[in-house]
């Protein structure tokens, strides 16, 4: 009898403490970038430590929402992926953690800088520039010309052939609105803007649907980041990316820690492990061809190289801050968004 009860009272203290650590193990993370990259890092890191990834897709500008949402009662302890402005937004209001990860040593000086910009609410994971893919059938057969400039997208023969995100969800979208910005000058940019969007059949949620269209001959451009283009490239589809004559702007792919996470200790244990060269290295597997912020993960052959691209200056200060990426949303949501198709 006092056996039992003995043994009954064991068996609920270890399940206790059983449940207990299998608390202590969730993690949850909002993943910004394609779904195949996202599973593959889920289950890799699953594989690697006992800790449980709850994960929810999200384009760049729904998970700072999301995040700025849930701020007095954190259900996010970590956001991994998608550009780099909405990171610094949610930096500058207070929505992240500062961490000083050990990690930060290895990695190149675009990563480093956005940490240190931030006061290490946010660090750079990969960088990638924008331009564009098209399907070489569709303008083979219709004879349009091949669009290697910015200003090649405004010809009229291109009226509906043309997709791009709403900047408002996708970060890949406000990254094209705010490197055009700096080309051209804003109000030549909204001009811009507001003429392309006689081409623009649809504007769409996530920033790399435009190109996935493309390749599947649903429209005939898609504006989107140059990795993205190449990963349909790799799939056998016949896109060609373009990175523009004018000049473009480029991404610093950036991971936060969510201030008052829940899961703090894992939070940073996926913080380190991600900055790790094997697993940025890994990332090519999900056809996620970016450039790696670990100095020593391998380059995928794919990537677009920055030294091939007339890139910008693109000043990540100034247009990760609250106050610009809100007016230049409010301008496009006002000027090109309300007569948009
Ligand atoms: C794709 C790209 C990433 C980028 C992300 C932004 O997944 O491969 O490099 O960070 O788009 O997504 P969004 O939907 O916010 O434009």
């Amino acid at each position: 009898m006092r056996l039992t009860v003995l043994s009954t009272l064991f068996l609920a203290t270890t399940s206790l403490s059983a449940g207990a650590a299998f608390a202590a193990g969730d993690l949850n993370v909002i993943c910004a970038a394609d779904v195949v990259i996202c599973e593959q890092m889920k289950s890799d890191f699953e594989k690697d430590h006992d800790i449980k990834v709850n994960m929810v897709r999200m384009s760049s500008g729904e998970a700072y929402a999301k995040i700025r949402a849930e701020a007095r009662n954190p259900k996010t302890d970590l956001w991994w992926a998608g550009t780099g402005d909405p990171h610094l937004q949610a930096a500058s209001e207070g929505l992240t953690a500062e961490y000083q990860s050990p990690m930060l040593d290895q990695l190149q000086d675009w990563a480093k800088s956005q940490a240190e910009s931030s006061g290490f609410k946010t660090v750079g994971v990969y960088a990638g520039a924008l331009g564009w893919g098209y399907n070489t059938d569709i303008f083979k057969q219709k004879g349009y010309k091949e669009p290697v400039c910015w200003a090649d997208l405004l010809a009229p023969e291109l009226k509906g052939e043309i997709q791009i995100a709403n900047p408002n969800s996708s970060g890949t979208a406000y990254t094209a609105l705010a490197s055009l910005v700096q080309i051209m000058g804003e109000e030549k940019a909204f001009e811009y803007l507001k003429a392309l969007n006689a081409n623009i059949s649809q504007y769409t949620k996530s920033g790399s649907a435009p190109v996935k269209a493309a390749a599947r001959g649903e429209t005939g451009l898609g504006i989107v980041f140059m990795h993205d283009a190449v990963a349909q490239t790799a799939e056998g589809f016949p896109v060609k990316s373009i990175a523009p004559c004018e000049g473009t702007g480029y991404e610093i792919g950036s991971m936060s820690i969510v201030k008052g996470a829940r899961n703090m200790d894992n939070a940073k244990t996926w913080y380190d492990w991600s900055l790790k060269p094997q697993v940025q290295s890994r990332m090519k597997d999900a056809k996620s061809f970016q450039l790696p912020s670990n100095k020593t993960a391998e380059i995928p052959k794919e990537a677009p190289r920055f030294e091939d691209i007339k890139l910008i200056d693109y000043d990540f200060k100034t247009y990760g801050d609250p106050e610009k990426r809100k007016a230049l949303l409010e301008r496009w949501d006002r000027e090109v968004g309300a007569v948009a198709n």
